[in-house]
């Protein structure tokens, strides 16, 4: 090989690794920050948390969780109330490609667990389509954290054989709800997001063969210092929170299960 033919091999491999140098991509990792107790994280999840370059994230995301997030990452609030949108879904999927196209590492830390009523899938869709590195990390649902801190088994071998978790949206007359089957005594409901809609289920399940007298818990910000759980049956839950001053995030769970707590209690007592 001549001198000539050296400077032109090595010019073309300058512009090769130039070349893949713009391809390098960065990564994004949909996050379970769990239902608001630090120390409910995984471990997968505090590492992640731990080497990400820029964060978005929750209304639910507890500042304690958020504490543990990489002192200088840059953060995005991205969160959403019933009515008012910090950054409308569509928005949120594209940041994310944009974020990853960038090259960055990009926490998308979210309440609980991100399959469960937490949009997870739609965020990871345009990625996929994008060909963006995902992983996905599962945290600990709002159901199983809340149950647990407030001494309720969701299932339990003498009172409830299934459980099935429901989103609080639903309406009496939609026909994609079954009601009737959410009236099976030996399976315990939980319906997420039910604050507002809590009057309704009650007597929609009522109306479909539910016993009135089945017992229920209303916990609100489960897990947390803060935690309050209200147990009642299916006819006076709404009067007992009346003049309690509840606020979200709650989670509404309907079944013989709810008894236990009595004896089985043991957060915050
Ligand atoms: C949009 S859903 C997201 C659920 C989340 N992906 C999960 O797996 O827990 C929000 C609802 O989760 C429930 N929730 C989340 N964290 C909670 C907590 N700490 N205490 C009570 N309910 C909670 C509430 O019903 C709230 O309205």
């Amino acid at each position: 090989m001549n001198g000539q033919e050296d400077a032109a091999n090595q010019f073309i491999q300058q512009e090769l690794n130039a070349d893949q140098s713009n391809l390098i991509l960065g990564e994004v990792y949909l996050v379970g920050g769990g239902p608001g107790d630090p120390e409910l994280l995984t471990l997968r999840a505090l590492r992640l948390m731990q080497q990400a370059d820029v964060v978005l994230y929750d209304r639910l995301v507890s500042d304690a969780v958020m504490e543990l997030v990489r002192r200088d990452a840059e953060r995005v609030y991205v969160g959403k109330r019933r009515s008012e949108h910090a950054m409308e879904q569509e928005n949120i999927n594209q940041l994310l490609v944009d974020l990853a196209k960038q090259g960055k590492r990009v926490l998308r830390l979210k309440g609980g667990d991100p399959f469960i009523f937490g949009r997870g899938g739609e965020e990871i869709e345009l990625l996929a389509q994008n060909n963006i590195p995902f992983q996905v990390v599962p945290g600990i649902t709002a159901a199983s954290g809340c149950a647990a801190y407030a001494g309720i088994p969701l299932t339990h071998r003498d009172y409830a054989q299934s459980v099935r978790f429901v989103t609080g949206h639903l309406k009496s007359d939609d026909p994609n709800v079954s009601w009737p089957e959410l009236a099976n005594p030996t399976q315990t409901l939980v319906f997420y997001m039910g604050l507002v809609g809590l009057q309704d289920i009650c007597q929609t399940l009522i109306a479909n063969g539910r016993a009135a007298t089945t017992p229920v818990a209303l916990i609100e910000k489960g897990t947390r210092p803060d935690q309050r759980v209200f147990v009642s049956d299916l006819t006076k839950i709404v009067d007992m929170i009346c003049d309690q001053d509840v606020h979200a995030p709650t989670l509404f769970i309907v079944g013989e299960v709810v008894k236990l707590h009595s004896n089985l209690r043991w957060f915050n007592e």
